[in-house]
């Protein structure tokens, strides 16, 4: 495959950090990452994150950022073009997004429609118990939410890399920033709030466990959008001219920013609703849908709380499944060179079969299970916790012993740029991150057969 000359760009190096970093921004901000925070302990758990994104997460972006603008081909392309002869690392670029997608836009229905419950104003009825259950075990209403939810994000990426995806995250982001700083502005004015925030900031050092880092490599990986073709795609439209290594500083910096923000919104307002009580932290997705409307309907604000933190997750999970879809239809559209809009509208039809499989998983077809879990937990399980593991594995190894990291290090200093930090980039690429996947891909794998629980 030839490198392509004629590929779209990202217009400047803002275009695509904002781009990049709104894809990483998403549901894993400002669900997974408070609830994790909160359950290993606060401050070491942030601790612990902002050293490996640092160790982990930045090595990691820049090799794939580097492969794609280097090759300017999505991974299938890319990892040919680099002389992978199986082309796993390739295919699995195509496969995972494949997989995420479809659910990714199930949950951004669920998103979609509690938007909409608080502004029509009806968020009281968000917050019995019942209605996250009842709602998603009905049959139309999450389908017709679901199909809102990805013909928005199919619309983005319909018209392309810069009218599309560039102008729509460089709107979003700035706007998700605003709202995520200024309701966490907001939390920490309420009274008797106090106890809650130091209980989240405050590092909790007998809580420092090999599980919590393992816990907080495995956010890295979902947060980052790492290792699933993501951002070799997006690298594949980078400028030569643009510093590739401090843009990849750049998306961590703004995605630990959101996720510590997130958890400042959540963590003490959770807190200080269930009275100190940690358990209810542990709510996993229970966290958003069922414990924040009852948080948010004791505010005397709560409607416009509400209103302003579902836009907020609506924002993060749209830029997130363009990426996401994105990655697909470029996959595609290198190997059969059919037009970017023959390419969405085949996709489209594909993740609107399968999310609609994923929902009625949780209603009419909620007897349905794959290796015990329910339809939507399987696509994530295998991708979150096994294929992307792999996929990251797969590619450290390649480009630490086959390619080499000089490869990614000339691509790195293009135009004049120098890479100061290139000998511990190649020591991460080639040794510490392995090793960190390694690991998080037997715990993942163990925890859900039930060795032991993370
Ligand atoms: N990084 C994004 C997020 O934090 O939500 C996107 C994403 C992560 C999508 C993991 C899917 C996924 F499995």
């Amino acid at each position: 495959m030839e490198q392509n000359t004629n590929r779209a760009n990202f217009s400047s190096k803002l275009g695509f950090v904002l781009a990049a970093a709104s894809s990483a921004i998403g549901l894993g901000n400002l669900w997974r990452f408070p609830y994790l925070a909160a359950k290993y302990g606060g401050g070491i758990f942030l601790l612990t994150y902002i050293c490996l994104a640092i160790l982990f997460g930045v090595p990691l972006l820049i090799t794939e950022i580097s492969i794609g603008r280097k090759t300017r081909q999505s991974s299938i392309g890319a990892f040919k073009v680099l002389g992978q002869k199986s082309n796993i690392c390739g295919v699995l670029g195509l496969i995972i997004p494949m997989i995420i997608t479809p659910y990714y836009c199930t949950i951004g229905g669920w998103v979609t429609k509690y938007l909409c419950t608080f502004a029509v104003g009806s968020e009281k009825e968000a917050v019995s118990d019942s209605f996250f259950g009842s709602y998603i075990g009905s049959t139309a209403e999450p389908i017709i939410f679901l199909l809102i939810f990805l013909f928005l994000t199919a619309l983005v990426v319909f018209f392309g890399v810069e009218k599309g995806i560039e102008r729509v995250s460089t709107i979003l982001m700035p706007v998700l920033l605003v709202l995520v700083v200024g309701l966490a502005i907001y939390i920490c004015t309420l009274p008797g709030i106090g106890e809650g925030v130091s209980y989240y900031f405050k590092p909790d050092f007998s809580k420092f466990s090999g599980k919590l880092v393992l816990a907080a490599l495995g956010q890295l990986f979902y947060s980052l959008s790492i290792a699933m073709g993501i951002m070799v795609t997006y690298g594949s439209y980078m400028k030569k001219e643009d510093n590739l290594a401090t843009s990849s500083g750049q998306i961590a910096f703004f995605d630990s920013l959101v996720g510590i923000f997130a958890g400042l919104i959540i963590v003490p307002s959770v807190f200080l609703f269930s009275g100190g009580n940690e358990s209810a932290m542990g709510a996993g997705p229970g966290l958003m849908f069922i414990t924040l409307p009852k948080v948010f309907d004791t505010f005397a604000a709560g409607r416009i709380v509400g209103l302003l933190f579902f836009a907020l997750v609506i924002f993060a999970a749209l830029t997130s499944s363009i990426s996401l879809l994105e990655a697909v239809v470029s996959n595609i559209m290198d190997m059969t060179h059919m037009s970017r809009k023959k390419a969405v509208v085949i996709t489209t039809i594909y993740c609107a079969v399968v999310g609609i499989i994923c929902s009625l998983g949780f209603g009419a077809w909620s007897g349905v299970t794959i290796f015990g879990f329910d339809i939507l937990d399987f696509l994530d399980f295998i991708s979150n916790s096994v294929l992307m593991p792999v996929l990251a594995l797969l590619t450290c190894l390649f480009v630490g012993f086959v390619i080499k990291p000089k490869t990614l290090i000339d691509e790195v200093q293009q135009s004049g740029v120098t890479f100061h930090t290139k000998k511990i980039y190649s020591f991460l690429v080639k040794w510490f991150c392995p090793i960190a996947i390694v690991l998080i891909l037997v715990s993942s794998v163990a925890s859900a057969l039930g060795l032991f629980s993370m």
